[in-house]
């Protein structure tokens, strides 16, 4: 467990899922958070948990206003900011012959100029305040492709790259950028899915640890990359994902 006392955190999507965990986290570890989603009853309920540790900022993470006043209010509530997890996303799916304009907007606006409209702000105040480290969160689809899932793998594939340009433009200000690319966890975004047993046995054929991850699991990475033990990993990728990404061969040892 690292000591985050005295940090400051901004984490986009943080009322649900590995935000959520993630702001948990760093709320054992000693931070104060300011928490940014669409969802105000999570938020108002997280603050008046907190004792003070947390504010929940109504973001829409896609209005470039609402990201610029996310970093003024952490900034005046708090007093300044040094790490960033930008995890806000979502899916709208649909198959590339069929999609419509505006459901691949919705999906590459969250999860793509989301996520630049982020790291813009936070960088912008880091690069005047003694430097900073920002984790982008985007997804095994950004490796790997998946049937109705153009729009959201393609902007997770733009995650990955811009977070390699942010890290790149942003080193000489003391900004390290990561990114983790998850692969199945266990949140309300995916619960649609691995809640049909069907569903979910053809997604355990392809994950060799047999199981999704918790949410937990990609909090522990996401601030492994923030903490001082990774201050020389910038413009990383890390596969969080049970081995899937490696399983693609047939399972030969069965005949053997
Ligand atoms: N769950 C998975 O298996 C998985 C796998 C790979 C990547 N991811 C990525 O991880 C991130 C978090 O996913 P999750 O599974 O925790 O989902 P989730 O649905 O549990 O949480 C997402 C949160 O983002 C918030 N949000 C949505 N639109 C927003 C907007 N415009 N502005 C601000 N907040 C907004 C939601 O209100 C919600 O609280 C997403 O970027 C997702 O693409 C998830």
């Amino acid at each position: 467990m690292h000591d985050f006392s005295g940090k400051v955190a901004v984490v986009t999507g943080g009322a649900s899922g590995i935000g959520l965990a993630i702001v948990e986290r760093l709320l054992k570890a000693g931070a104060k958070v300011a928490v940014a989603d669409l969802n105000e009853a999570k938020l108002r309920e997280l603050e008046e948990k907190s004792n003070g540790q947390v504010i929940g900022v109504v973001t829409n993470v896609t209005k470039q206003a609402d990201v610029a006043a996310l970093v003024q209010q952490t900034v005046d509530r708090f007093g300044g900011l040094d790490v960033a997890f930008n995890v806000a996303g979502a899916s709208r799916a649909g198959a590339i012959i069929d999609q419509s304009e505006d459901d691949w907007d919705f999906t590459v606006d969250l999860c793509l100029k989301g996520v630049f409209l982020s790291v813009k702000h936070e960088a912008r105040y880091m690069k005047d305040h003694g430097g900073g480290a920002i984790v982008n969160v985007a997804s095994l689809n950004a490796h790997v492709p998946m049937h109705y899932g153009s729009a959201y793998s393609s902007a997770k594939a733009g995650v990955e790259m811009l977070t390699k340009n942010a890290a790149l433009e942003l080193a000489k200000y003391k900004i390290r950028v990561n990114a983790i690319l998850p692969g199945l966890v266990s949140t309300p975004l995916t619960a649609g899915l691995t809640s049909v047993d069907a569903i979910y046995d053809a997604y355990m054929e392809r994950i060799p640890m047999g199981r999704p991850a918790d949410p937990d699991e990609m909090a522990g990475p996401a601030l492994f990359l923030i903490s001082e033990d990774a201050s020389y990993v910038n413009g990383a990728s890390l596969l969080v994902d049970g081995a899937w990404a490696v399983s693609g061969y047939p399972d030969l040892s069965k005949f053997m």
